[in-house]
């Protein structure tokens, strides 16, 4: 590494995972192994490395094939893996028609609004089946879509969102849904790059008690996309309240169509599932990155698929009985995997929960817990520290019982997991602490569930199939089980791991395989280590501590934001010459960002107004979620004699510690006055 990757490195994580000491062990509940999917120790033997690539035969074979495939791995393109060569399948079929026959008057997913008013609605799946058809018929007929297509959709968690990737993975067309929560901007760089020529989106929908217009993201995202090049034909808008409008924002004659209406159109009709090639993609998820630019992660239908089913049997302990309720947003690569995919394959009953948690009051998740009878409970440590923060004896009190909790997104402090352990879990659930990225497809890491002892504050061994190797600096791997922190890879591909970023094939080689890719020519998997972006290590049990990213995404409440995504909005603002953006520790969400501006010479700028402007442009050009914790408008930024705006020195202010040597920066004095003016 060099100096500069290094103290980026430095400058971005707190690695407070080194600080937790070693943790007691906990054992699984009897009562959840007695009941659990995966009892057999042996499938750890199944899955090694001997048994590689065929062990995921398991996987693919809880799905149904159309045509069986040839091959289970193919290398010769490296790493432009290809899994289950020569199978076709439909994702939709497998998540929707072959359930009927056993499932057809199971809910499939139980809608709560969070207008707790509002009963929760249930959507069988026979009536999943039958709105999705009609959907795809709208989507092919009336929008003339077909395999291969992109389609972008930019909903918040209501049923329209399940039912409409569904519609796509029927006709093989490629869903990108970006996060409700993105600002019209990002959804319209999204639309431009993926050349989409439709938006899907609705009019409003409920969060923290507003009904918030969602339409007029849409008129943004159009314009933004149109500048950027790419042209939408049509805007299709769901109704939150069907035969409703529930917008201020006008709708544009010609261009925007209320979904609702033209769907009676296609009532009754029928769409066979389209056979795809197991390679062919299913969707794109787009992730902040170290570039400005967010890259379109292209998972594949069949690996994925196979992926998501085999580790929501084995990890989540999905069986078609259960309730599950995952908090997250499918606007996320855990909503996709593990509230859609995942759960749907398995013939599950999967909740949609429209709004915030914690609305109207903290005991909100506990009485749809309650009511609806979810007995598997899938949330982030941020949401965890929330609850905890906000009433830490409340949910003992409440009538949730769970045999099975999952955390994702970040390191789990272990005061929080025995918070949840006990009090949300109260001592009967077992928790998996699963980690994985949106390029992964599924988990990676992971306790097995009756298995394996839960540590807190690990996320557990590797998964089977999976063989990680943490690197040292010098590429150089670390002895395993010696508890040094390095570089967490993964020495084998895996059939959920992404196929490719969008129109990006070198950004694809260049960010996961460059580094330590022992040789280029190769078409052997072991010369291609997947470089995950995390520091770990890994203790002698084999459970591995993750520390955070090694590069420059911070990671907000377990969503990512790239640094360099909020310097560019913060750069958009006039008056500022410079911005650097540092991770700073916080109790709940994990990290939140700080924005350091300097402003260009002899400006009159009013910082105060400068403060203003940099929070707005962030939140408009990426979204809510990238607001800075606090901006600083400081007089110069410290840097070193080539120029290089020092991040580490701001982000040790930021939290507080030693900034070390700068005796070597241009500027050093600039350091003094940067402390003084932000820690007062
Ligand atoms: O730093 C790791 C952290 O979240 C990053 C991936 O973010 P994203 O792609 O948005 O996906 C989030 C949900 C899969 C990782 O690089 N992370 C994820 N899970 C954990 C975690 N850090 C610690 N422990 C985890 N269990």
């Amino acid at each position: 590494m060099t100096d500069d990757v290094r103290d980026e490195a430095e400058a971005n994580e707190a690695q407070i995972a080194v600080y937790w000491r070693e943790e007691q062990i906990f054992q699984p509940p009897q009562s959840f192994v007695a009941q659990a999917n995966m009892r057999d120790p042996g499938i750890r033997e199944r899955f090694d490395e001997a048994h590689f690539p065929d062990c995921f035969r398991e996987y693919a074979d809880m799905l149904t094939w159309s045509r069986p495939y040839e091959q289970v791995l193919d290398t010769s393109h490296a790493p432009f893996w290809k899994w289950f060569v020569g199978g076709k399948l439909n994702a939709c079929e497998n998540c929707v028609d072959r359930h009927l026959a056993n499932y057809r008057n199971k809910a499939a997913l139980i809608f709560v609004s969070e207008v707790e008013d509002e009963p929760p609605v249930a959507l069988t799946y026979q009536e999943l089946y039958v709105r999705v058809n009609e959907m795809a018929a709208l989507l092919r007929d009336y929008c003339g879509l077909k395999a291969g297509d992109r389609v972008t959709l930019h909903l918040p968690m209501t049923l329209d969102l399940p039912i409409t990737m569904l519609a796509c993975a029927r006709l093989g067309v490629i869903h990108s849904q970006v996060f409700g929560g993105f600002s019209g901007k990002s959804c319209g760089q999204r639309i431009q790059d993926s050349g989409s020529r439709y938006l899907i989106t609705c009019d409003a929908y409920w969060r923290s008690g507003q009904l918030i217009d969602h339409k007029e993201k849409a008129d943004i995202a159009v314009a933004q996309a149109r500048e950027l090049g790419q042209a939408v034909d049509k805007v299709l808008i769901w109704q939150r309240y069907p035969g409703k409008y529930s917008s201020p924002t006008a709708l544009v004659a010609g261009r925007d169509v209320i979904v609702n209406e033209v769907l009676k159109r296609y009532r009754g009709e029928r769409v066979a599932p389209v056979a795809m090639d197991a390679e062919a993609p299913l969707f794109l998820m787009y992730s902040s990155g170290t570039t400005g630019k967010p890259k379109g992660c292209q998972h594949r239908t069949g690996g994925y698929l196979a992926y998501v089913a085999g580790t929501s049997k084995y990890v989540q302990d999905i069986h078609p009985e259960d309730t599950y309720w995952c908090m997250a947003d499918i606007g996320w690569i855990t909503g996709h995997s593990y509230i859609v995919y995942g759960p749907l394959a398995l013939a599950a009953t999967s909740v949609v929960y429209e709004g915030t948690p914690t609305y109207p009051d903290v005991r909100r998740p506990w009485r749809v817990a309650e009511r609806l009878g979810v007995n598997i409970f899938h949330t982030s440590p941020t949401a965890v520290r929330a609850l905890r923060r906000a009433g830490p004896d409340i949910p003992a009190t409440c009538a949730q019982h769970f045999k099975h909790m999952t955390t994702v997104g970040e390191p789990i402090e272990p005061n929080a997991w025995r918070w949840y352990f006990d009090q949300i879990g109260k001592g009967e659930a077992v928790i998996c602490d699963t980690w994985w990225q949106t390029e992964n497809g599924g988990f990676l890491c992971s306790t097995l569930p009756a298995l394996d002892a839960m540590k807190p504050g690990s996320a557990g061994p590797a998964l089977p199939g999976i063989y990680p190797v943490i690197y040292d600096d010098d590429g150089k791997a670390l002895p395993r089980g010696s508890n040094i922190a390095g570089n967490l890879c993964i020495r084998n591909p895996w059939p959920g791991i992404i196929q490719t970023i969008w129109g990006d094939d070198q950004r694809f080689v260049d960010t996961y395989f460059k580094r330590y890719c022992k040789n280029p020519k190769s078409t052997d998997w072991r010369d291609w280590p997947y470089m995950s972006g995390d520091g770990a290590m890994e203790a002698a049990d084999g459970y591995f501590r993750i520390l955070g990213r090694i590069d420059d995404v911070i990671n907000v409440s377990g969503h990512r934001l790239g640094t360099k995504e909020i310097e560019s909005a913060a750069m958009t603002v006039p008056g500022v010459a410079e911005a650097a953006v540092v991770a700073v520790a916080d109790e709940v969400k994990g990290k939140v960002p700080e924005v350091y501006v300097s402003l260009a010479a002899g400006s009159k700028a009013d910082p105060a107004a400068i403060v203003d402007a940099v929070n707005a442009a962030c939140e408009d050009i990426i979204g809510k979620i990238a607001r800075p914790a606090r901006v600083h408008v400081v007089p110069d930024m410290p840097k070193t004699r080539s120029g290089k705006i020092m991040r580490r020195v701001l982000a040790a202010i930021s939290n507080h510690r030693d900034v070390g040597d700068v005796t070597t920066l241009a500027n050093a004095s600039v350091v003094d006055d940067i402390r003084r003016q932000v820690q007062g």
